[in-house]
């Protein structure tokens, strides 16, 4: 009896869960991929330092999750850690699923220790190499790990096989606790410090403290085609990288293909990911893969010793000295600049021809006011001030529920509609103050968010300003991929703007050139409440970020499912 209440019950589960898949899917041979990842306090060793760090089942990086185009991916998270946690899977466009995508605060709350969150989507329509990370303070800084969806079977991918891949994930390492950094950065006003070392799949190689045995090496073959799916999961760093005698021949970016483009050095932003050919056709021999800074802004310290990791040719050994992999200088833009220039979808492509949503939003740092009492511990920012970031010279402020369930449920107080899609004055961006005062570097706070119509075909310039510094700032979208149409110097000129609609690549996160503009578009398709924000994670926590609501639309397939039974709570 008790077995057929148990069948009866499992049965109506097996129901429910097949009326939220869509119906092409349920018919469909859609796979299921099942991944348990337990959030955990794991002790390593780095650096001549032991501590303990927050990972996913005690590894650093964390686990590769494995999919193919159309699969359904199912992880359930356990939060075995002190900390609050959510999980995000970056570039996963989660459509109808915007509950799953994993901002705290934004889609969800936190999920707390001793508790369990299973997110479920489906990587619908989309391949490649992505990352997933901790979106909880800057816990990511260890909690993170590649994102590998191959194509469909028997699809081949667009350029020729390649005989082996290889996961390239490049990290920053700090010695000091994550949760401790962020804590006292965000305390004091001022910046927080600069890592102990830049790390290749989480060792920092040679040229640190005590690592000279903490090295990633690959070991290749002469005369082969390498797939790497190079990451850039850093907290707060630009970085180029780059490979002694070898060039990288781009054959995607950010999961979306490109037209091939051989060049010898990339620059990834935090969030951003490539995938890259390399042939071994030089000597047997040791050859370095650096990682070194990218820093566009001014007067600031950042770790400027590379991370190495070696490609050794099967035959070489330990005493073939290992070739130096030269890296551009870190204000080098000519390199970013080469491969912007280079970057096409493989087409054909459909960017939005024309435009129902136009938003124009400045990008930059900020210097508030410090009133605190105590100022020599807390206002550490310029001038005596405490540093911020803002779009439109409004700093987001995190609300303390979860915006999503605030907007679904009509909870009112939490956040408001009137981001504003034009700056509130207009002035020399690049080179002036947002203020009349022009000391004056205070932006405005507040949770404001922009609602969007379904199937609206959005534009955004972005545009970056030198309030406090000019500055590259990788600038990644939730829910959504978009075209990169334009980007340029200076101040965004429409009438002198040249935009490729054509074949501009397909990203989820755009580096803003230095003192310049990028503009993107996409149709909003995806009902939710999706994070826009710059990926340096402090500069995010100092409030570079905007939340876009999409509305539901009529059809069955344009409107947001329920929320899920076991979301967490605030
Ligand atoms: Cu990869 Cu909101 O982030």
């Amino acid at each position: 009896m008790d077995n057929y209440i148990a069948s009866v019950i499992l049965w109506f589960v097996l129901i429910v869960e097949a009326q939220v898949l869509p119906i092409t899917a349920r018919w469909s041979s859609q796979r299921s991929q099942f991944y348990d990842f337990k959030v955990q306090i794991t002790r390593v060793t780095k650096l001549c330092n032991t501590k303990d760090i927050v990972t996913v089942n005690g590894l650093y990086p964390g686990p590769v999750l494995y999919a193919k185009e159309d699969d359904r991916v199912v992880v359930k998270v356990t939060n075995e850690s002190p900390y609050n946690i959510t999980i995000h899977w970056h570039g996963v466009r989660q459509k109808l699923s915007c509950w799953y995508d994993g901002p705290s605060y934004i889609t969800q709350c936190p999920i707390q220790p001793g508790q369990t969150f299973t997110y479920k989507f489906t990587m619908e329509k989309q391949k490649g190499t992505l990352l997933w990370h901790a979106h909880s303070s800057w816990l990511r800084g260890t909690v993170y790990g590649a994102i590998v969806a191959y194509p469909k079977t028997r699809v081949p991918y667009s350029f020729k096989g390649s005989y082996e891949e290889h996961i390239i994930i490049l990290g920053e390492y700090w010695l000091k606790d994550l949760v401790q950094l962020e804590h006292d950065a965000l305390s004091s006003g001022g910046s927080p410090p600069p890592a102990d070392a830049f790390t290749i799949n989480g060792h920092p190689g040679p040229n640190y403290n005590c690592s000279i045995n903490d090295t990633y090496k690959l070991d290749v073959l002469p005369g082969k085609t390498y797939l790497l799916r190079i990451i850039n999961a850093a907290l707060n760093m630009e970085q180029f990288f780059a490979i002694a005698k070898h060039n990288l021949t781009i054959v995607e970016a950010d999961g979306a293909y490109t037209k091939p483009l051989t060049v010898s050095q990339v620059m990834l932003g935090p969030g951003q990911t490539i995938n890259a050919l390399v042939t071994t056709d030089q000597q047997i021999g040791r050859y370095s893969m650096s990682v070194g800074p990218y820093m566009s802004a001014r007067n600031v310290s950042f770790q400027n010793i590379s991370s190495i990791a070696y490609l050794q040719y099967s035959g070489s050994t330990p005493y073939n000295y290992p070739l130096f992999a030269p890296l551009p200088s870190f204000n080098d833009t000519l390199v970013i600049r080469t491969v912007m220039d280079g970057l096409r979808s493989l087409g054909p492509v459909y960017p939005p021809m024309e435009i129902d949503t136009n938003l124009f939003i400045t990008i930059g740092l900020n210097v508030q006011k410090c009133t605190s009492k105590t100022p020599l511990q807390n206002c550490k920012g310029i001038n005596g001030g405490v540093m911020a970031a803002s779009m439109n010279n409004v700093s987001f402020v995190m609300p303390n529920i979860s915006l999503l369930e605030a907007y679904y449920k009509k909870i009112n107080g939490h956040f408001t509609e009137d981001f504003p899609e034009y700056p509130l004055k207009v002035y020399d961006f690049v080179n002036q103050a947002p203020n009349d005062i022009p000391t004056d570097t205070q932006s405005i706070t507040g949770t404001r968010t922009k609602v969007i119509e379904y199937g609206s075909r959005v534009q955004i310039i972005l545009q970056d300003t030198g309030t406090v510094t000019t500055e590259n700032h990788p600038i990644h979208l939730h829910g959504h991929s978009f075209y990169v149409v334009g980007y340029g110097a200076g101040n965004y000129d429409p009438q002198a703007a040249s935009f490729n609609l054509v074949d501009p690549p397909y990203l989820n996160t755009i580096g803003v050139p230095t003192g310049g503009w990028a503009a993107i578009r996409f149709v909003a398709d995806n009902p939710g409440v999706w994070f826009m924000h710059c990926h340096m994670e402090v500069h995010m926590s100092w409030g570079l970020s905007v939340v876009l609501i999409v509305k539901n639309g009529q059809g069955k397939q344009e409107v947001l499912p329920h929320p899920p039974y076991d979301q967490p709570r605030c």
